[in-house]
């Protein structure tokens, strides 16, 4: 087997062993039923992309219904799904491949239409500035804020009855947990919001809350993993500084964190004075007892390798496993040469691209899947990629 960093396990601190350091990327695959249920489309779409990377965590599961930000997203928001949700880990846990399924509320991100006429809620009554003509929320009461809270921690039950061996909170592209720590969408003047302290209460109360069901239902080697966007272009917004020390709150609890960037060497978006890598902002900040997965368009193994050196302990492939399921089954073979670095829209069936992503590739994310068939190229680089909630540069 070749000599790469990302090859090699991971022990995390709760003993949980990463047979390599390569994580696949939470993906949405707009594919689960009008109501939230997995389908087989999304299940065979996972199951051959599993069994090469240590982790793959899923796309995004709504917690709430209110929490839906799209079409076709999948649920875990009551008991009756837990029989699919056994699927799916039963599907990913093959070959020693981890299973981490990603828990999120899209509050203010998502639609009436969206949400069968429920108006979408957030921290305050604030719209987003993308996408243009975003609907206004409603502010969620304060009894509400305590539901939400304690609806991460039943969809934290559910997986580990599932089976999954941990879950990642999604506290990052905009949804309900940034926009309780942005002072663009939090401006509420209740202890839930004010100064940057009282706007991290939420996520940090979904992590208490999300621990004491782990350590009441899970073995001890279950996984908590926690997602962040690191800076945001409103203003009011999210600094580096903010996140950074957020990171710094929340590091005890978790047993990893996970940037959310579209490109892995990318540095400040809002102080282009500041030239050193994000990732090796968060690695200074961060305990070396927690590891940091970093992502961003990292193609080929050079580029993995390139991303660890910026101080990444994980590297965390996306668009790369959408193109090619078995990324790290042709690097551990040395048969690096046949890794797909695009996507020819014929062969979307092939790969098992359940036919709700295919077309979600095709319109919405056109630009930034790598088709054979396009002609302009588009790379992120120092700009904010469409992944990660988008506001218009
Ligand atoms: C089709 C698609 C769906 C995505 N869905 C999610 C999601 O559900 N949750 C999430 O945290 N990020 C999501 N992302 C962002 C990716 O996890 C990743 O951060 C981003 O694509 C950059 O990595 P890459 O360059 O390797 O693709 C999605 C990205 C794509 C392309």
């Amino acid at each position: 087997m070749p000599q790469y960093d990302f090859l090699q396990t991971y022990t995390l601190k709760n003993g949980a062993t990463l047979k390599n350091r390569v994580a696949m990327a939470p993906m949405t695959t707009k594919s689960s039923y009008y109501n939230g249920a997995l389908t087989n489309d999304e299940i065979r779409y996972y199951s051959m992309r599993s069994g090469g990377v240590g982790m793959l965590i899923t796309g995004a599961f709504s917690v709430h219904p209110l929490g839906k930000g799209f079409e076709g997203g999948p649920a875990v928001w009551n008991d009756a799904y837990l029989c699919q949700l056994q699927r799916l880990a039963n599907v990913i846990k093959i070959n020693d491949t981890k299973a981490i399924i990603q828990l999120f509320h899209a509050g203010r991100k998502s639609t009436t239409a969206i949400l069968r006429g429920e108006q979408p809620v957030s921290a305050s009554a604030v719209a987003a500035e993308w996408p243009p003509n975003s609907e206004e929320p409603r502010a969620l009461s304060e009894n509400e804020i305590d539901e939400i809270i304690q609806d991460f921690a039943k969809a934290t039950r559910r997986a580990i009855q599932a089976g999954f061996d941990g879950v990642e909170i999604h506290g990052a592209n905009t949804y309900l947990i940034q926009q309780f720590f942005s002072p663009h969408s939090n401006r509420r003047t209740d202890s839930w919001g004010g100064r940057r302290r009282e706007r991290m209460r939420f996520a940090k109360e979904i992590l208490k809350a999300v621990k004491t069901v782990i350590s009441e239902y899970a073995k001890t080697d279950f996984i908590l993993g926690y997602r962040l966007s690191p800076e945001e272009l409103e203003t009011p917004g999210i600094r580096l500084e903010d996140s950074l020390d957020f990171v710094e709150e929340i590091q005890n609890d978790i047993d990893y964190l996970h940037l959310s960037i579209g490109s892995y060497n990318r540095t400040s978006l809002n102080n282009k004075n500041d030239t050193v890598p994000l990732v090796s902002h968060f690695k200074k900040v961060l305990n070396p007892s927690v590891p940091l997965i970093t992502v961003g368009t990292i193609k080929s193994p050079a580029d993995a390798q390139a991303a660890m050196a910026l101080g990444a302990d994980f590297i965390a492939l996306g668009r790369s496993l959408i193109n090619e399921p078995k990324w790290v089954q042709k690097v551990e073979t040395n048969s690096e040469k046949s890794i797909r670095y695009q996507l020819n829209p014929v062969d979307m069936d092939d790969l098992a691209i359940p036919a709700g992503m295919q077309d979600y590739l095709l319109t919405t994310y056109k630009d930034a899947i790598d088709f054979t068939t396009n002609t302009v190229k588009q790379e992120f680089g120092q700009q904010m990629a469409p992944m990660e909630g988008y506001k218009k540069q």
